[in-house]
């Protein structure tokens, strides 16, 4: 067996508001690829999940912090690929924390210093052989700012919500494009501007805007970037 050191071990951060197709993407990646998955996003949304369970607010700092480091989650693989079941304290929460609003907890909790600290290390811990798929916020600009291949997804803030709006009805689930909208704005404005590791594209990122690209496209041009980052992936 070729014993490949860890810092050979490849990344490929994909980081991007929400509704960018930054799931989708990674989905893709990992199963074509065979590599570990990191949906960084998961664990802020699960914190802000256990820390509604134990009644811990958003603004105490130290509960949030002691509690991110202590975080009893496990993501247990479900199928095929990239599917998985998120797991906390035993119960399986993984359509728990897709939810809208799980989406704006996760986003009030992960401005907190101490709980990114807190959370770094198992971020860290993906990354392991025969390579790392992370997909969130910060994966190529603070985790992982050695990876192969950093890619920030973009698209306008209209184009997202109309994606989300169908995703949430394909499920059954009704909402409407000006809530949906103003929701979005607001997890952005909070994502962009908070201190802590804002969202923004690393300087070496390869930045994709998906406005006007169908999933096949965004798939074909990603697919692109990887083969020319990693000659050994045809
Ligand atoms: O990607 P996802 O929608 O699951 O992320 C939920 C929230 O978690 C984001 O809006 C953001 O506030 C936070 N997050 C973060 N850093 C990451 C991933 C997610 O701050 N790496």
């Amino acid at each position: 067996m070729i014993n490949v050191s860890e810092s050979e071990v490849p990344i490929i951060t994909v980081d991007g508001p929400s509704g960018t197709g930054k799931g989708t993407i990674c989905s893709y990646l990992t199963d074509w690829l065979q590599w570990n998955f990191l949906d960084s996003g998961a664990l802020y949304r699960v914190l802000a999940l256990a820390a509604k369970n134990r009644g811990i607010n958003n603004d105490d700092e130290v509960a949030l912090a002691t509690l991110a480091e202590n975080l009893n989650v496990e993501f247990r693989i479900a199928g095929a690929g990239s599917l998985v079941n998120v797991v906390l304290d035993d119960k399986v929460v993984t359509d728990d924390i897709r939810t809208e609003e799980a989406g704006n907890a996760a986003s009030l909790v992960a401005p907190i210093i101490a709980v990114r600290e807190a959370l770094l290390s198992r971020q860290k811990a993906f990354h392991k052989a025969p390579g790392l798929v992370a997909d969130g916020r910060d994966m190529g600009t603070v985790v992982f700012p050695q990876a192969t291949l950093k890619i920030y997804l973009t698209a306008s803030a209209e184009e997202r919500a109309k994606r989300r709006l169908k995703q949430l009805m394909d499920k059954g689930i009704s909402a409407n494009l000006r809530d949906l909208s103003a929701d979005i704005a607001e997890r952005d404005e909070r994502d962009s501007t908070r201190a802590a590791s804002p969202l923004k594209p690393a300087e070496d990122a390869v930045i994709v805007d998906t406005s006007s690209l169908g999933i096949d496209a965004v798939v074909e041009k990603i697919s692109d970037l990887v083969k020319k980052r990693i000659p050994e992936i045809k």
